[in-house]
Order: C-alpha cells, then sequence, then structure tokens
C-alpha cells in the first residue's frame, strides 16, 4: 500500500482486483470485434449482453435501456444533447451545483438554474416555478461531487408527473423527462430508476472501483434520443463505435460489487465521518463544515477554514502524506471560485479557503486521526 493517506476518491477510485480480473481476458485473449460474425466474436458480443443486463437488473431498467458510454461525461452530453437537439424550442432547467459535463452542454440551448438552499439541496418550490410549458428536460444530481449533498430526486420526479399530468389537461404535448447525474452516487445510493422516478441516468466506472471512460445512460424505453457519435450503429444506433468490451465487463462488475456492499460501507463510512466531525470540531473549531449532514454521500467531508488559502493548504497537506482536494478534481486548474460553493452562499474568499477530503474502503480510523493533525498544524 502507498504510503500516503487518499482521501480524493470522490475524484477516482482504485481499480477493485476482482474488476480488474474480469476485464483481463478481453485485452488479449477475447479481443474480437462484437460485431463480427464468427463464433469466438459472438461469445464477446453474448459477453457485452450478459454486463448490460446485469447492469439493468441492478438499475431495475430493461437491458435495451442500457446504453454503455465512454464515462459519465459522455452520457450526460448524451441525455442533454440527446433531448434537446429534437425540441428547438424547448428549454432545459437544471440545478446550479451540476457537473460542468451538464452544465456546458446546457448552456448551449435555453435553460434555467435552479437554486439551492444553504445546505446544498435544490429548492424544490423554485425549482418548479421555473419549469414552463416549453421545459422539456430537467436534470439534477443524485449526489453533488463537491459538498456530497444527496438531492431530493424522488421529490423531483413527483413535480415532473404533476407538470405531465397538467399539460395533458391542457393539451400540451410537449414531453417532459427527469435526468439525474449519479456518477457520485453508485457505490452509495440505490439506483433503482423507477423508485426514483427519473428517466435517465448517467453513471461511470472511474467512481465506483471500475475502469475510468466507462459509464452508462439509462434510457427509458420510449424516449428518442437523438445520437451524438454517428457511425457503426452500435448500442442501438445511440453510441457507435466499437465497444470496448473490457471497459463493460468491468463496469457491469465494479457496479454488481459497489451495489453489494453499499449499506454496510456506508454505515462504516458514516462513522468515520462523525470521527473526522469532532476531531476537527475540538482541534480546529474555526472549520466551518459546508452542505447538509443529514443528506450526504457517506465518505464525503467538505469544510472551510476561513483565511487560509486552500491550494496552500493541499500543498501542506501532500508535504504531510495526505492528498486531498479544493473543490472538484475537474475544476481544480479553474481560477473561478467553485460555482457549487457560490451556489451556497458562500464569499468567493471563502470558497477559496474550503477542501473536500473524500473517503473510500481503505480509509481507516487512524487515517482520519492523522489527517487532521496534519491539517492542524498545516494552519
Ligand atoms: C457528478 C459527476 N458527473 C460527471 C462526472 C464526469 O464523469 P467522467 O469523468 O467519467 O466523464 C463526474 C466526474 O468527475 C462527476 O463527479
Amino acid at each position: 500500500m502507498p504510503d500516503f493517506i487518499y482521501l480524493d476518491h470522490a475524484a477516482a477510485t482504485p481499480m477493485d482486483t476482482k474488476v480488474l480480473a474480469a476485464m483481463q481476458p478481453y485485452f488479449a485473449t477475447h479481443f474480437y470485434n462484437p460485431s463480427a460474425s464468427y463464433l469466438p466474436a459472438q461469445k464477446v458480443k453474448k459477453d457485452v449482453e450478459t454486463a448490460r443486463s446485469a447492469v439493468a437488473q441492478l438499475l431495475g431498467a430493461r437491458p435495451s435501456e442500457i446504453v454503455f458510454t465512454a464515462g459519465g461525461t459522455e452520457a450526460n452530453n448524451l441525455a442533454i444533447y440527446g433531448v434537446m437537439s429534437q425540441q428547438p424550442k424547448g428549454n432545459i432547467v437544471i440545478s446550479a451545483i451540476e457537473h460542468e459535463s451538464v452544465l456546458e452542454p446546457a448552456a448551449q440551448h435555453k435553460h434555467k438554474l435552479a437554486p439551492v438552499d444553504s445546505d446544498g439541496r435544490v429548492n424544490l418550490a423554485k425549482l418548479e416555478k421555473l419549469i414552463d410549458d416549453h421545459t422539456v428536460l430537467v436534470s439534477v444530481m443524485y449526489a453533488n461531487n463537491e459538498i456530497g449533498t444527496i438531492e431530493p430526486i424522488r421529490e423531483i420526479a413527483q413535480i415532473i408527473k404533476r407538470v405531465r399530468s397538467t399539460r395533458r389537461a391542457k393539451g400540451n404535448q410537449t414531453p417532459i423527462y427527469l435526468h439525474t447525474d449519479a456518477c457520485q452516487a453508485g457505490a452509495y445510493l440505490d439506483l433503482h430508476v423507477s423508485r426514483l422516478g427519473v428517466d435517465m441516468m448517467s453513471l461511470n466506472g472511474g467512481k465506483i472501483y471500475g475502469p475510468k471512460q466507462s459509464g452508462v445512460l439509462y434510457v427509458k424505453a420510449g424516449i428518442a434520443l437523438k445520437p451524438q457519435v454517428l457511425g457503426g450503429g452500435q448500442e442501438r444506433s445511440l453510441r457507435s463505435g466499437t465497444e470496448n468490451v473490457a471497459g463493460i465487463v468491468g463496469f457491469a462488475k465494479a457496479l454488481e460489487l459497489a451495489q453489494a456492499n453499499r449499506q454496510d460501507e456506508s454505515k462504516r463510512l458514516e462513522r468515520l465521518r462523525m470521527l473526522f466531525i469532532e476531531l476537527i470540531q475540538k482541534q480546529i473549531p474555526k472549520a466551518q463544515i459546508n452542505g447538509s449532514l443529514k443528506h450526504r454521500l457517506p465518505n464525503n467531508i467538505h469544510i472551510t477554514i476561513p483565511g487560509y488559502d486552500n491550494e496552500r493548504l493541499l500543498i501542506q497537506l501532500e508535504q504531510r502524506g495526505v492528498l486531498a482536494a479544493a473543490g472538484s478534481a475537474c475544476s481544480a486548474s479553474n481560477e473561478e471560485p467553485s460555482h457549487v460553493l457560490t451556489a451556497l452562499g458562500l464569499s468567493e474568499a471563502d470558497a477559496r479557503a474550503s477542501l473536500r477530503f473524500s473517503m473510500g474502503r481503505d480509509t481507516k480510523a487512524k487515517d482520519i486521526e492523522k489527517t487532521v493533525k496534519a491539517l492542524k498544524s498545516s494552519l
């Protein structure tokens, strides 16, 4: 094991050795193109379909509703462009704290931002008000990548249901769909699509101890998406290109393992988080915790230490053997303060004084103790 403490699992998780073993045969031995007609290739094609069925079962979906993608960004882009380019007059409502892979494609269309309350949860009344007769898509993430807040997806699904019945009564035939970016949720939350009430859901392998550049978009039967990658017609023409068989098999295995383990692992991490918070409150009382503590991914701790520069703190922490993050990995090189933190109402200065610690399967109590100690000595 490395001799540093890794607390950046929201950015990347190490691959589970069982996932690696499941993927291995597809690089050299079973390398065939699943579209070829000879028997060894057909066997590979069957393995892709077995993986699809396994993922579908874990989501409570049908195999035909699963589209394999090259990660979460692509799944989010397919959902948003896929719907919006069919509906040129339509608009999309997204939360103000979405990942860039939702924000950026939404910004290419008529869009509105639903605000969040100071605890990081979408304000349902304000979201409902933003939905008008031309809204065709609502996209709210299941769990936020910076502050770990779990968003009220079931309640939003109820709002969408009400909008549909009002539209039916008015004879408005404009469809409206609910998409959720569940990339941070795969290892911790219930992903059953009908219990959640979503029409589309994005997941990726790189956050669930599986391979990077693997993922899925669940697309409920009956939703016609405009494909974004055109070519040989793979993935029911929704995502052309020779299948990343190892990635697909690895993703399915990672999701299976993560979902089987999620309740026990969540309890374990919640205890570690309690320990982290207790220690922080005792040793660094000026630190403030951001985001809801009740509705939160079990592995996420996000704090502001007013007056301290997070980039400097990260360097100090690394020198003391702790790897953490300021904001999300994707926006780490960005000069702007985090849009998530400013949406919560934090000042720019406080946003720049904030740190994210995201725990994982290898995190132990002694790592938490050492981390708080390292943080205190960095101040
Ligand atoms: C919430 C969320 N959505 C989407 C993504 C993008 O996923 P990927 O890096 O697999 O494209 C990430 C990962 O950074 C994420 O945390």
